[in-house]
């Protein structure tokens, strides 16, 4: 598959069925790509998003699984190979945030919950893209983009560092991943997105800080697409072991 003709292949999306990875879908659907829409709960949302897909001329499919579970991860990539195709990019979007609060005062169910969906995933969800796209697994090369967050760098103190680490070790997946398979065909890049108007914020939190950015507003899942649609796609084609900040200069 080549890019000239206006084709891309198939890219798998989790946590496609709102917010980043629902935008993310749209923007690389609109470059060519076809799209395995992952979602975990929310059906309707998914349905809509693979619709905005077809509606560009793509071909689109939504997979429920929930990619804190290894044998769902496995069963979302077989999925989307034998629905659509090989898998060509693989959006490591899925991610959840802590309740605000000091780290003194969290518990061993609350560390579990958020390391086990933004890192332990994150990390099987990689592999699960190195073993279909790595030549040395008998692929055809491809991009994995680890969703970040600029949380990663700064701490989240008082709200949820325990966050702010899980993304960081998200970052140094993509270091190290990208030094071991970059030789075989799979460049691994990063975004680190800053305060974008999502729902995974608490209520009233965009309010409060939205404004605080240097460019003075929060960002939209839109313009996180168009970075994550850039890093996937040939023109991004000497990065790999990169994290891209699209934080509005936070
Ligand atoms: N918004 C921000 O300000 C911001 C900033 C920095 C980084 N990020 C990161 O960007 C990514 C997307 O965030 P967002 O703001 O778009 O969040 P969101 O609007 O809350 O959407 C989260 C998405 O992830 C899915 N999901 C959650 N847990 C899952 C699981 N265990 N298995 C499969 N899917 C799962 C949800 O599926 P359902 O809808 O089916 O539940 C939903 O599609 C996350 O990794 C987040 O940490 C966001």
């Amino acid at each position: 598959m080549t890019e000239t003709d206006g084709r891309r292949g198939v890219v798998l999306i989790t946590g496609g069925s709102r917010g980043i990875g629902a935008a993310s879908a749209v923007a690389l659907a609109a470059d060519g790509w076809d799209v395995g829409v992952n979602y975990r709960t929310r059906a309707d949302e998914a349905a809509r998003v693979v619709k905005a897909c077809e509606e560009l001329g793509r071909r689109a499919i939504a997979v429920q699984a929930d990619v804190a579970e290894a044998d769902q991860i496995e069963r979302l990539f077989d999925t989307v190979t034998a629905e659509l195709g090989p898998i060509g990019a693989v959006i490591n979007n899925a991610g959840v945030v802590s309740p605000s609060g000091r780290v003194a005062d969290y518990d061993a169910a609350r560390l579990e919950r958020v390391f086990r969906v933004n890192t332990i995933s994150a990390i099987l969800v990689a592999g699960a893209a190195v073993r279909r796209m790595s030549a040395a697994y008998g692929g055809s090369g491809g991009v994995l983009v680890n969703v970040s967050s600029r949380a990663a760098v700064l701490g989240s103190a008082g709200e949820y560092v325990d966050y702010a680490a899980s993304k960081a070790a998200v970052d140094a997946l993509t270091v190290g991943l990208a030094n071991e398979v970059s030789k075989e065909g799979v460049r691994v890049l990063g975004v680190r997105p800053g305060l974008i108007e999502t729902d995974i914020h608490e209520e009233g939190r965009l309010e409060r800080i939205g404004s605080t950015p240097p460019l003075g507003r929060p960002g939209t899942a839109e313009e996180v697409a168009e970075v994550i649609a850039f890093l996937a796609s040939e023109r991004s084609s000497y990065m790999t072991g990169s994290t891209v900040d699209v934080a509005g200069g936070r």
